[in-house]
């Protein structure tokens, strides 16, 4: 890409409308109002949303120049600042030595041999939850819940070694509300607005003291116990000192745990569900992927050792990532002023990169609206690093990723070996982009037995 001096000069974009007129629009559909700004005004583009204007960047170099190269100077956006309402100081929305802090405590949860403990556990949950499909009458059901109630299951066994299987409605429902609210914090003068006694702000409180109170509950238990690292994430936390040796509060242990609760389960079930409807609607790719799974495992559940096996299983997962990537928005402020591909980008101001932008352009991806599993068979290594960037990049990369990539195969050959899925008819398929790209109307699709030897 060509260079030249940074000048004072805005980056191209469209003009400002009255009345927040653009905002307006913004806000309607996120994603596909980044896409079109980009590829009508190109990789880098000033949006005068309002008060919140922001630059967006979408070439894969621009992004490794800020994800990764130039990363400490840069903080995370106004969005993930006001998710500490939800979240405190947990992982996600911590800065600094804080941050830095939390990430070494937690690492060790997500090492290579916890890994594979876990992955019996994500087995275990997703053949309970095939089974619990066979023994029911009704077969049509909607994915997108059934797809976070299992995610959800599995965070809670295999970092809390806590079963919350009998509270899993209760806690999605409190996470809608607390996700709703994240929608409305992106408003311009929210953090007004958040202190009225208001319908949806008291429903957000009320969200807010159920998870509060199930987490409590958790720590209390483990601290009662004797507080010993017994090996899962909950108790490192616990017993984890300072080098001080003071040790972390009720409040940050509640902190990290509701945000590996959050960030854990929501994103990998939004990528299943998004897998699911891709599939029914190509035959030959779901064809592939139920071939492979007869194959490979021939009727019995898959183990840690047939992973490098699940080929085009692995495949089907990474092209939904590219197609519908769950975290389709990452945002940073800049902490001074910024210079970057001849323009300057003033201190204060929101960067924004959008996987769900960057994945849908052809320059990276040829024909890149179809699902095309095989594109990943062979490594292609002409593609810019960040041309696929589903998991963010730089010190703040996720955590989970080897997490989710293990639980996305396991979770779609456990229930790939027994059903397929039909989209109910009437069923409206729409992205509904807030922190993450959810359907905006579910997923309604019908199990289809896949006869078994
Ligand atoms: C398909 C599934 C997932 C996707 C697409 C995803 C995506 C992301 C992205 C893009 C970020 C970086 C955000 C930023 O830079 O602003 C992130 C951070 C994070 N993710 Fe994930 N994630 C997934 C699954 C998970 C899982 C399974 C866990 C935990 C069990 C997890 C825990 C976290 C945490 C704690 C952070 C904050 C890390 C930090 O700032 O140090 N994620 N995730």
């Amino acid at each position: 890409m060509e260079r030249v001096t940074p000048a004072l000069t805005r980056p191209p974009g469209p003009k400002p409308r009255p009345l927040l007129g653009l905002f307006r629009e913004f806000r309607r559909q996120p994603a596909d109002f980044l896409e079109r700004a980009a590829r009508q005004y190109g990789d880098l583009v000033f949006l005068p949303l309002g008060p919140q204007n922001i630059y967006l960047a979408s070439h894969p170099d621009l992004i490794q120049e800020i994800l990764v190269a130039r990363q400490s100077q840069f903080k995370k956006s106004r969005m993930l600042e006001r998710a500490r309402v939800l979240l405190g100081q947990g992982l996600l929305t911590s800065e600094g030595k804080m941050h830095l802090r939390q990430r070494r405590l937690v690492q060790p949860a997500f090492h290579r041999d916890r890994l594979v403990s876990y992955t019996a556990v994500m087995v275990a949950c997703a053949a309970q939850c095939r089974e619990r499909w066979q023994s029911s009458v009704e077969n049509t059901m909607d994915l997108a819940v059934e797809m976070a109630r299992l995610t959800l299951a599995i965070v809670a066994r295999t970092l809390f070694s806590a079963n919350v299987d009998s509270q899993a409605d209760e806690i999605g429902t409190a996470l809608t509300e607390v996700f709703k609210m994240f929608e409305f914090t992106l408003l311009p003068y929210s953090e007004w607005i958040e202190k009225l006694p208001l319908p949806p702000i008291r429903r957000f409180h009320r969200a807010r003291a159920l998870l509060d109170s199930i987490i409590y509950r958790l720590i209390a238990d483990r601290r009662a116990a004797g507080a010993r690292d017994t090996g899962d994430l909950l108790s490192m936390l616990i017993a984890a000192q300072d080098e001080d040796g003071g040790i972390m509060t009720d409040q940050q242990v509640r902190d990290e745990a509701l945000t590996l609760f959050v960030a854990g389960h929501e994103t990998t079930a939004v990528a299943l569900t998004w897998a699911w409807y891709l599939l029914s609607q190509n035959p030959q790719a779901e064809t592939l992927f139920h071939a492979e799974l007869e194959r490979v495992l021939a009727g019995r559940l898959p183990t840690f050792e047939d992973l490098p096996r699940l080929r085009y299983t692995e495949c089907v997962f990474a092209e939904t990532l590219r197609l519908y990537p769950p975290a389709w928005g990452i945002g940073r402020r800049a902490l001074a002023d910024f210079a970057i591909a001849g323009y300057t980008i003033p201190a204060g101001s929101i960067v924004a990169m959008s996987p769900w932008v960057v994945h849908r352009d052809s320059r990276w991806f040829p024909e890149p609206l179809k699902f095309l599993p095989e594109r990943w068979l062979a490594e292609d290594t002409s593609r810019p690093k960040f041309s696929f960037f589903p998991f963010g990049g730089g010190a703040r990369v996720c955590i989970g990723e080897r997490f989710a990539l293990t639980e996305g195969v396991l979770l779609l050959a456990t229930l790939g070996q027994r059903w397929r899925f039909r989209l109910e008819s009437g069923q409206r398929v729409e992205t509904r982009p807030l922190i993450t790209l959810r359907t905006r109307y579910g997923m309604r699709m019908t199990a289809v037995a896949i006869p078994q030897r």
